[in-house]
């Protein structure tokens, strides 16, 4: 599975057999920041006049001024015309235009992924690797019984990997479902590799033939998975330059 973050070709759009991964950073010049700002609707401004600090205002307004304009492209729309709907557990949907394209996002200090499917669930999580947070109390907390064992099994050195590569896999997981911390993290267990992402174990057990979950390297700093309804796709991964390139 290809997972070269490549330049975008201008008139991209998604076969019905892909899921595309857009990698973005989230830094922008004020004026982008204000060209983005006007693309969101009244109760996402709400919400960015809400966050205390001016980064995190501006990371939450690039990135979901990123999100509109790229599902406009997708779905041939204006992205201020775009309204988003939000599942009980709050994962957003597209619900105008009517489209049966699906999406997830997920941000990390200044880094974004946006995932892209027709039709089928998907969830996406990054995280910034801070060798503080990787502790094995967190694990027992947040890891099922054989996820703690995989990783208390492997040398020192490498644990603090494995254990954003197991995290950001439960959490696309969780994503995907779109059903939050309603699902216990100890109910379903993924494989810690470097190279293959797997759900191994689910509370049901045709859940694991239904889920594929996918390494993405976005940064040597982060980790990063997806997750995806069903099998049969390709995965494509985008690079973003700046907001700018998608005018
Ligand atoms: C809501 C949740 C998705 C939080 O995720 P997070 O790590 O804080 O943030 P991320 O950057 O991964 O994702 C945030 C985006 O996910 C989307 N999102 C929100 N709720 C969601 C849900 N229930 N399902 C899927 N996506 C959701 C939103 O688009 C959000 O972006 P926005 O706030 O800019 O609109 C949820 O899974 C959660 O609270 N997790 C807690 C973390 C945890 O304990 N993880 C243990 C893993 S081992």
């Amino acid at each position: 599975m290809s997972t070269d973050w490549l330049a975008p070709p201008p008139d991209v759009t998604i076969g019905a057999d892909e899921v595309h991964v857009w990698r973005a950073v989230l830094q922008a010049r004020p004026s982008e920041v204000s060209r983005l700002w006007w693309l969101l609707s009244e109760d996402e401004h709400e919400r960015a006049r809400r966050f205390r600090f001016e980064r995190d205002r501006r990371r939450f307004v690039v990135g979901r001024g990123l999100l509109r304009v790229l599902v406009g492209r997708y779905t041939a729309s204006p992205p201020e015309a775009i309204r988003f709907s939000y599942s009980a557990h709050g994962k957003p949907a597209v619900a105008e235009p009517p489209t049966s394209l699906t999406f997830n996002l997920a941000h990390s200090e200044e880094w974004a992924l946006f995932a892209f499917a027709w039709g089928r669930r998907v969830g996406v999580d990054i995280e910034h690797m801070r060798s503080d947070l990787a502790d094995e109390q967190i694990a027992r907390r947040f890891f099922a019984p054989g996820e703690v064992q995989a990783l208390l099994g492997l040398p020192a050195d490498q644990r603090s990997a494995a254990f954003f590569r197991c995290w950001t896999r439960k959490e696309a997981f969780v994503k995907a479902r779109g059903e939050g911390l309603s699902l216990p993290l100890d109910a379903f267990e993924v494989s810690l590799d470097p190279d293959a992402a797997t759900l191994l174990r689910a509370a049901e057990p045709d859940e694991v033939r239904r889920w594929q979950l996918a390494p993405l390297f976005p940064h040597p700093a982060y980790a990063a998975a997806l997750a995806v309804e069903g099998d049969g796709w390709q995965l494509r991964c985008w690079h973003l330059a700046g907001p700018e390139t998608l005018r």
